[in-house]
């Protein structure tokens, strides 16, 4: 696993990284890197100018504001497509990810019920974040729980996890309810050819489920509007115990976005990592 940095240009030939800018990295955890960003094209690898982040601390950019946030806005405003009034499971709840869609969906004025694997993390999604239910999902009968606290039906589902959690939330999702895979982690130590996730193939189709898998590259031209929302947000709900983006939730890192550069002629980077 590779880590992401910010770090600062220190000498450039690129038109697009002037040296004394700020960058996210994905380059790993080092003090200085020589790069050449327009060859960085692969998922998960790329230098990226730092977004404007309203006044946010740097580290912003490696969290909310960064991969984690992105991944968050676009697999739910995308793919969920979440209406005032839906009801949005999220799974991973407690996680870098999952806790900002439950954020997000609360804005955007959904009914959210979200699972974690911990005591803590369900309080902290219920109380802190705003959370309408909040279950650890390894001791509840997921099943059960979805028929009485989201009785209504599951409208939209951000899916990080896959397996027989996702089997058992598509059984319970309403006509044209919409699915979006953003992870599979309880997959993720199978090996590929022998895994089997189960899936409800009837529920797909008599209830006209859309279930799409999503890289946030995919809307690389949406990057920066995206950053300004999540920026914006966070400055708006930081102090709002009501529905707080909160700042807690960029404690956590994940690698900086797999964002794709135009073709250029490659152009070597000295950069320096910063605090
Ligand atoms: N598509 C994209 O562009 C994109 C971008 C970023 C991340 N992702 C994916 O999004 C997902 C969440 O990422 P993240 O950064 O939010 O992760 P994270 O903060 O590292 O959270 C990981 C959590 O997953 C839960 N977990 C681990 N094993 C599990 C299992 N077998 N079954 C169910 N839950 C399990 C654990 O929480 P509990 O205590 O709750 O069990 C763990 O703390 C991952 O699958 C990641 O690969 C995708």
């Amino acid at each position: 696993m590779v880590g992401s940095q910010i770090a600062e240009v220190l000498k450039s030939r690129h038109p697009r990284f002037p040296e004394g800018s700020k960058v996210v990295a994905y380059v790993g955890w080092r003090d200085l890197t020589i790069c050449s960003p327009d060859k960085m094209k692969a998922v998960f690898s790329g230098v990226l100018p730092l977004p404007d982040l309203k006044g946010l601390p740097n580290s912003y950019a490696l969290g909310a504001v960064g991969m984690t946030g992105l991944a968050a806005y676009f697999g739910l405003l995308k793919l969920c497509q979440p209406k005032a009034g839906d009801t949005v499971v999220v799974s991973t709840a407690g996680g870098a990810v999952g806790s900002l869609v439950g954020q997000i969906a609360k804005i955007k004025g959904c009914k959210v019920v979200g699972f974690a694997g911990t005591d803590e993390k369900v309080k902290w999604i219920k109380e802190e974040l705003g959370f309408d239910f909040a279950f650890n999902y390894k001791e509840v009968h997921l099943d059960s729980i979805l028929k009485k606290f989201a009785v209504e039906g599951v409208d939209c589902y951000f899916d990080n996890v896959g397996g027989e959690f996702t089997y058992t939330v598509t059984r319970n999702m309403n006509e044209f309810g919409r699915i979006a895979i953003c992870g599979a982690i309880s997959t993720y130590n199978e090996d590929a050819k022998n895994n089997k996730v189960p899936f409800d193939y009837a529920s797909m189709v008599y209830k006209q489920i859309r279930m799409e898998g999503f890289m946030i590259n995919r809307w690389f031209n949406e990057w920066k509007d995206a950053t300004l929302q999540l920026a914006q947000w966070i400055h708006e709900f930081d102090d709002n115990s009501q529905n707080p983006l909160s700042s807690e939730a960029n404690a956590r890192f994940y690698p900086a976005p797999p964002f794709r550069f135009p073709p250029s002629p490659p152009q070597p980077l000295l950069s320096r990592r910063v605090e």
